[in-house]
């Protein structure tokens, strides 16, 4: 099967300080359901039918720990495998059957040049019914990962996992796996680390309730309320308990192969940023370190300085 290839963003996983504080957020704040909760981690659920949109594995460092995406059948799933290891890609396991709290199916994970986790399944139970909640996330519609090699981990996006190129501009090359304008982007940057995850939301009154119950429970906008140029999604960004950047967005541009995607250049002549709206500005150097994982690793140093300390005594 050559032309196998992903055609989903499912979940992502993340290693998390603390899993009662982590889960609170994620459930009260971010307004999630919890599906399965067990030993040291818990799965989330959107208000759509995918299994679920964020794991939360408690360990001692914070760090991205999977991104999650679908594939059609297994017969895909163990061509995208075959496919990998021939072109030398860090596969970590021949494709088996999956946990089943994490709602079961057939995957395997391996690692992107850079070393990005990510994991590929298929047949992984969906929920019977969506919930009709316009101020509460439905899905994972996007992830943008930090790298200090951009144009290798495009190249392994579409060349191995089958994704097609929507747009690059100065700062991203943005990828398409679905009719999202983009499920994937890269930051250039340091890499490898996530630079931010993106939570559809119904439309953009449910965006604005959503980012109002984020500011009443103590967690301001970091960037935005703007409109993307590459995409033309509306965002609010915001710092999860662990340093973390998770974003609200809706009314990405849905896409198929007749979109004509555009080099950094055509996008810098267009005049769309840092928002088409001109109301948003530029990230604060706040959100920039964010973005950049900084915050992340402040709190990982913060937490093992705790950790020594108290074993000292
Ligand atoms: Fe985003």
């Amino acid at each position: 099967m050559t032309n196998a290839r992903i055609n989903g963003l499912r979940s992502v996983e993340l290693g998390v300080h603390d899993l009662k504080v982590s889960a609170e957020f994620y459930r009260k704040v971010w307004a999630l359901d919890e599906v399965a909760a067990e030993g040291d981690t818990i799965h989330l659920r959107g208000t759509g039918r995918d299994h679920h949109v964020v794991t939360l594995r408690e360990r001692p460092r914070a760090a991205l720990l999977g991104v999650h995406f679908s594939a059609p059948d297994r017969a895909t799933v163990d061509a995208l495998h075959a496919k990998a290891k021939a072109l030398g890609a860090k596969v970590a396991s021949a494709p088996a059957m999956l946990e089943s709290s994490s709602g079961g199916g057939y995957g395997f994970r391996l690692s992107t040049p850079e070393g990005h986790p990510i994991c590929i399944s298929a047949d992984v139970t969906a929920h019977a019914s969506a919930i009709d909640d316009r101020s509460r996330p439905t899905k994972l519609t996007h992830v943008v990962l930090n790298s200090a090699d951009v144009p290798a981990q495009t190249e392994f996006f579409l060349d191995v996992l089958g994704f097609k190129w929507s747009d690059s501009t100065v700062m991203m090359d943005f990828v398409r796996c679905c009719s999202d304008h983009h499920s994937v982007a890269f930051a250039r940057g340091n890499g490898p680390s996530l630079n931010h995850m993106a939570y559809e939301m119904p439309n953009v009154d449910g965006l604005m309730r959503g980012a109002g119950r984020l500011r009443k429970s103590g967690y301001e906008i970091m960037w935005g309320v703007g409109r993307h140029g590459p995409g033309n999604n509306i965002f609010s960004y915001f710092v999860e308990p662990n340093g973390f950047v998770a974003e609200y967005t809706t009314e990405v541009d849905q896409v198929d192969d007749t979109y004509v995607p555009h080099e950094a250049k055509w996008w810098q002549e267009q005049n769309l940023f840092p928002c088409r709206w001109n109301m948003a500005g530029v990230p604060s150097e706040l959100a920039r370190k964010a973005m950049g994982g900084e915050l992340v690793e402040e709190e990982n140093v913060r937490c093992e300085q705790i950790m020594a300390r108290a074993l000292s005594r």
